[in-house]
């Protein structure tokens, strides 16, 4: 096994963190191996905002109450970014249209390789972090409080810090339930079942709620509207 593949399995999202910045140097190298990721014909359709005045990280933590956000050492907002895009397209045609779906996973891709890139960074120098998704449910504030532009929106965040505490490896679905050979194959409801249990296994006594449980939470109603509002504002939708 190698070292990359070692720190890439014991990965465990971490929530809490010490009163300790992260220094400049780490900072810089943890964001630039973030930057290394592949993106959709190298237009990088992403920007990052770091943040590390508690002033701001305190006002983000107003609007969503998660605490990796108010203890963070530095948090980095993950913006979808077609803005520069635009800017790129008008010299060579009047024409922009960013609306739509593939705008969208365009952005939230790339977005979504450099974040975890950077998590990895992160760990591997002894940093622990959390990927805020939660964000997104005030996109609408957030991106006034980022002063984010037209064709810009608030993916997620990552709260990183000096990790305060520690939990065990989270397990995964069995490898053949998301790894198939050759075609897809659809899941008997018994794998969902078993998941459950394995979940409330690991979750022991800190278990509020079963995986399933929160899946029907999630999906068993529309979706938030500041996303949608959001990105409508932003002219993305
Ligand atoms: C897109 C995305 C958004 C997430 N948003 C949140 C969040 O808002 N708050 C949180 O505490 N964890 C969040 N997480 C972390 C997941 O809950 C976590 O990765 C998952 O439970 C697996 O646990 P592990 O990372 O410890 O292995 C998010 C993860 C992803 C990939």
């Amino acid at each position: 096994m190698t070292e990359t593949i070692k720190l890439m399995k014991a990965h465990t999202s971490v929530r809490r963190f010490k009163e300790q910045e992260i220094p400049q140097a780490d900072l810089d190298e943890i964001l630039t191996a973030g930057q290394m990721a592949s993106s959709w014909k190298n237009f990088q359709s992403y920007s990052v905002i770091l943040v590390r005045s508690q002033e701001k990280k305190d006002a983000l933590y107003e609007l969503v109450p998660q605490e990796a956000i108010r203890q963070s050492a530095a948090f980095l907002l993950f913006v979808g970014d077609l803005n520069r895009a635009e800017k790129g397209a008008r010299l060579h045609a009047d024409s922009f249209q960013p609306q739509g779906v593939e705008g969208l996973l365009i952005t939230s891709v790339d977005a979504a390789l450099a974040g975890q890139n950077t998590l990895l960074a992160a760990e591997s120098l002894g940093y622990g972090g959390v990927i805020i998704g939660l964000v997104r449910y005030k996109s609408e504030e957030v991106a006034a409080l980022f002063n984010l532009s037209d064709y810009t929106y608030p993916v997620f965040g990552i709260a990183l810090g000096v990790p305060n505490q520690q939990h065990e490896v989270k397990p995964r679905l069995p490898l053949n339930q998301v790894v198939f050979e050759e075609e897809y194959q659809e899941q008997p409801v018994e794998a969902i079942l078993d998941y459950d249990k394995v979940q409330a296994d690991y979750a022991g006594a800190r278990a509020t709620t079963s995986w399933s449980r929160r899946l029907a939470e999630q999906f068993g109603q529309a979706e938030p509207s500041s996303t949608r509002k959001n990105l409508e504002q932003k002219k993305l939708l």
